[in-house]
This record gives structure tokens, C-alpha cells and sequence, in this order.
């Protein structure tokens, strides 16, 4: 299992020695973007980004909680950000579009979809996306409980993904932690997001480790 740690749940005063340990122990860093419009949050923006992509070493993985996520791109990518999703909820009928955009950015693209959203309702863009960003959370808030009906939902994406013989990835994120990590990568999960499970730990390190070889 791919583990990519959120900051959101990071020491802001001391950020920079988060984003150390992430960058050394786990495979990407999740980057939680939120406008308030999307989501009822807010959480960092551009000058956040920018200072922790001139530490990290691993991919930065950008999850965007926005309306009109396309405006972004390009900065995400001028600060060297690879890895970037938006909300179906936010881009509807221009999803495709939004896809094709990032991609010519030279992005790994992501759709992401709130619990509420049918999970028939990404199944267009398997094989067009790099990876479904399926939350087991509502988007907007870390620290919530996990949402057990996701694993059911990661199940039929991944039957989808399999009939379609496509290499789009399942990445998970919310509530996830050790004790239910194993369901998800027997469900099929290939990257989960860690937050609370990982920075609110004594042990972060060995919380990443124990999620890595789920
Ligand atoms: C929620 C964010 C998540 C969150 C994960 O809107 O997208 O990435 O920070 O945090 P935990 O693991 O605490 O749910
Ligand atoms: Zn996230």
C-alpha cells in the first residue's frame, strides 16, 4: 500500500519538521486545498505549497476542495506539484476537460468523490483518470470517523477497473488508520491518505510503516 500522509492535521507553528518525517518515511505528501465554497473549511493556500515543496522530496499530492479547481493547475504545477485531484461534485460536466487540462500540464490526475456521490458516477473516467480519490469522510475536516460503506464502493470501483483491464489507481482518504486499512487494500485500495492516524501519533513513523504493509 502507497501511503501519502495529510498535512492538514500537521503543527503548523513547526512545519517544517512534519513534512520531514513524511518525506522520509512515506511514499507522497497529501496536500489538503479548501475555499471554503466547496467545502465549509479553509485550510492553506500557495505560500503553504510552495514552502513545502521546497523541502519534499517525494511527489506532492494536491487535493483540491475547490470550485473551479482548472484556475490552479498551472500554479500547482509551476511549484512542482505532480499529483493533482478535483471533486466531481465541483467539476460535473467538465470533468473530461478538466482531465485533458492537467494532464497537458504533465499532472498524475485524480477525480475525487464525497460519500454521497454515486460511485457509478466516476466509473467514465476510469482509464481516462489516473486515479479515483474515493473519500471514506466528507470532504472538509480532518479527524472524522471512518465511513464503513466506502469499502463496498472501492469494491465495485475496483471491479469496474478490472472489466475495463484500466491502470487507474484507488486512493482512500479519511478516517483511514491500521485497524482498517487491511479491508481496504483487500477491497482493492492502492494509496491511502493518513491524517490524524498518522501526525496525531506518538510513533508517526511507525504508523506509516504499519499502513505500508497493509
Ligand atoms: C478531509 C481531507 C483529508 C483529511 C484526512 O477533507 O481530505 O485528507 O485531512 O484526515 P484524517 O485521516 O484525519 O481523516
Ligand atoms: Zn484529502
Amino acid at each position: 500500500m502507497l501511503v501519502a500522509p495529510s498535512l492538514l492535521t500537521a503543527d503548523f507553528l513547526h512545519l517544517e519538521k512534519d513534512v520531514r518525517m513524511v518525506d522520509e518515511h512515506a511514499d507522497l505528501i497529501h496536500l489538503d486545498i479548501m475555499d471554503g465554497t466547496l467545502v465549509p473549511n479553509i485550510s492553506f493556500g500557495f505560500p503553504v505549497v510552495a514552502g513545502i515543496a521546497s523541502i519534499a522530496t517525494k511527489p506532492l499530492d494536491a487535493h483540491l476542495m475547490v470550485v473551479n479547481p482548472d484556475k490552479w493547475f498551472e500554479r500547482l504545477r509551476e511549484l512542482g506539484v505532480q499529483y493533482v485531484s478535483f471533486h466531481i461534485e465541483a467539476s460535473g460536466c467538465k470533468t473530461g476537460r478538466f482531465i485533458r487540462q492537467a494532464h497537458k500540464l504533465g499532472f498524475k490526475v485524480g477525480v475525487a468523490l464525497d460519500p454521497d456521490v454515486k460511485i457509478e458516477k466516476v466509473f467514465k473516467y476510469v482509464g481516462k483518470a489516473d486515479y479515483i480519490l474515493v473519500m471514506s469522510v466528507f470532504a472538509g475536516f480532518g479527524g472524522q470517523k471512518f465511513i464503513y460503506e466506502t469499502i463496498d464502493r472501492v469494491s465495485k470501483l475496483k471491479a469496474e477497473i478490472t472489466r475495463k483491464g484500466a491502470s487507474t489507481l484507488i486512493e482512500v482518504d479519511g478516517g483511514v488508520n491500521p485497524s482498517n486499512v487491511k479491508a481496504l487494500a483487500e477491497a482493492g485500495v492502492d494509496i491511502v491518505v493518513g491524517g490524524s492516524a498518522v501526525l496525531g501519533a506518538e510513533n508517526p513513523a511507525a504508523v506509516i510503516k504499519a499502513l505500508q504493509e497493509a
